[in-house]
């Protein structure tokens, strides 16, 4: 059964959301507050880039439209999805302000069948909308919390594909509303009460920044030891126990979820009275990784004053325009308070229009940033890396001295190139 459904927010998941329940077969409203936004969008025009989702968009046009207004998308809604960014406040707990706008915006609407929550929010906030909605007369209006857990650049995919769909909800029929619209997933549902749901999204998230962090910190100590990351966690990973996703050692994690929920996840486990250590570490390696890469570069070429150095990639993964959180804008940052001239490369970001951006110069194409550079590095892995001739490209520099931060290149091949080589958990090679 197909229903009416409203999509609070036109961001990265709005979006995504949207398209992909209107490609399910529903009639779908997504609402957001930027005016140029969903102009763009009703240009036909999207305002991010995430792979495939402008062509579902596209082929969806007649069952997905888009509105500043939220009374005219709720109304006609049967079910509101909110998908609105939740930030980090100073005090590093979320920022609820965008999700109980969308709670206010419903309380008229008793004609709702369900309210549910994509947004990532802390444990019990599920249960605050919930005696919200009752008190304003929503008693009727189910109440349901369906995290989403997919990556940026196979966002789409994740969503059509998942490894699995969580619903939290306090009653059975408003699980099975929810289980129902996405019929047509192929994933298993796994049904629970709304604030374990709610802290799956936070523990999946901090767990996977954990495994970084070990890797990273395991990384570290192989440097000091002389054996080799990657052989290392290859074999580690191999281990079914284990598995050998998101153990790949580099510069640290950034993005639009995993900073800003794990310390949401650590500011509400101090907010319960405990504190927690692990996830307290996991963070400060992460800190600490970004820097050690600046640090590691000048171990090699001394003083950065008067130096130019190449940055190739700015984005915080490849496959994304995102520049949130990026470990590139700490690594610019660092660089130029070192007193480094900067060249950046990156064949999505926009520019950022705030410092360290601003005092940076952007190339065309990797050969361009590296010409005249006395180093590189490199700070996302762009597949672009892989086809670039590095053997020409070192002639070019004033100094062949590249630091990898991605392990996204073949140590010995960059000796061979002429590369004084240094990457994360593995030996320096040079030429
Ligand atoms: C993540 C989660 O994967 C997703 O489930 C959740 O819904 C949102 O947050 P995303 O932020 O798109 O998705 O990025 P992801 O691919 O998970 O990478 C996060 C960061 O970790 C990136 O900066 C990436 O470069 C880094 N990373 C990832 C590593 O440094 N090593 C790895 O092994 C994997």
């Amino acid at each position: 059964m197909t229903r009416r459904i409203a999509v609070f927010g036109a961001g990265y998941i709005g979006l995504v959301t949207g398209a992909c329940l209107a490609e399910l077969g529903h009639t779908v409203v997504v609402r957001d507050i930027a005016e140029d936004k969903v102009a763009a969008l009703r240009a036909g025009r999207v305002p991010i880039y995430e792979p495939g989702l402008a062509e579902l968009i596209a082929a969806n046009a007649e069952r997905l439209t888009f509105t500043l207004d939220a009374d005219e998308a709720t109304a006609e809604a049967e079910v509101v999805y909110v998908c609105v960014d939740t930030p980090p406040t100073a005090s590093g707990d979320a920022d609820l302000s965008r999700v109980w706008a969308v709670v206010d915006s419903a309380k008229g609407a008793a004609h709702l069948k369900a309210f549910v929550v994509k947004s990532t929010v802390p444990v019990g906030t599920g249960a605050r909308i919930r005696a919200a909605l009752d008190t304003a007369g929503l008693a009727g209006v189910g109440y349901g919390s369906n995290p989403e857990f997919t990556a940026e650049g196979r966002a789409v995919r994740d969503f059509m594909r998942p490894d699995r769909i969580v619903i939290g909800a306090f009653d059975e029929a408003t699980a099975a509303l929810v289980a129902e619209i996405h019929e047509g997933v192929d994933g298993p549902v796994i049904t629970m009460d709304v604030p374990s749901a709610e802290m799956v999204k936070l523990t999946s998230n901090a767990f996977l920044a954990t495994k970084i962090s070990f890797a990273n910190e395991i990384a570290n100590i192989c440097e000091t030891t002389g054996a080799d990351v990657t052989r290392v966690l290859g074999a580690v990973g191999a281990d079914h126990r284990l598995g050998k996703h998101f153990l790949h050692a580099g510069i640290g994690w950034g993005g639009s979820c995993f900073p800003k929920d794990a310390v949401a996840l650590k500011a509400l486990a101090s907010n319960g009275g405990y504190h927690p250590q692990i996830l307290t570490d996991v963070i400060e390696v992460n800190n600490h990784q970004r820097r050690r890469a600046v640090t590691r570069l000048k171990d090699e070429i001394g003083a950065l004053a008067g130096k130019t150095v190449a940055v190739l990639g700015m984005t915080f993964k490849p496959g994304t325009d995102d520049m949130r959180e990026a470990p590139s804008t700490v690594i610019v940052d660092r660089l130029l308070s070192e007193g480094a001239s900067v060249v950046c490369w990156d064949p999505m970001a926009r520019t950022p229009h705030h410092a360290p951006w601003t005092a940076i110069r952007r190339a065309e194409s990797v050969e361009e940033a590296l010409s005249g550079a006395h180093a590189a590095m490199v700070v996302t892995e762009w597949p672009q890396l892989q086809a670039v001739d590095w053997r020409l490209a070192a002639d070019s520099m004033a100094d062949a001295v590249l630091f990898d931060g991605r392990n996204a290149l073949e140590p010995e091949r960059m000796g061979e190139c002429g590369y004084t080589y240094i990457s994360v958990g593995r030996a320096t090679v040079r030429p």
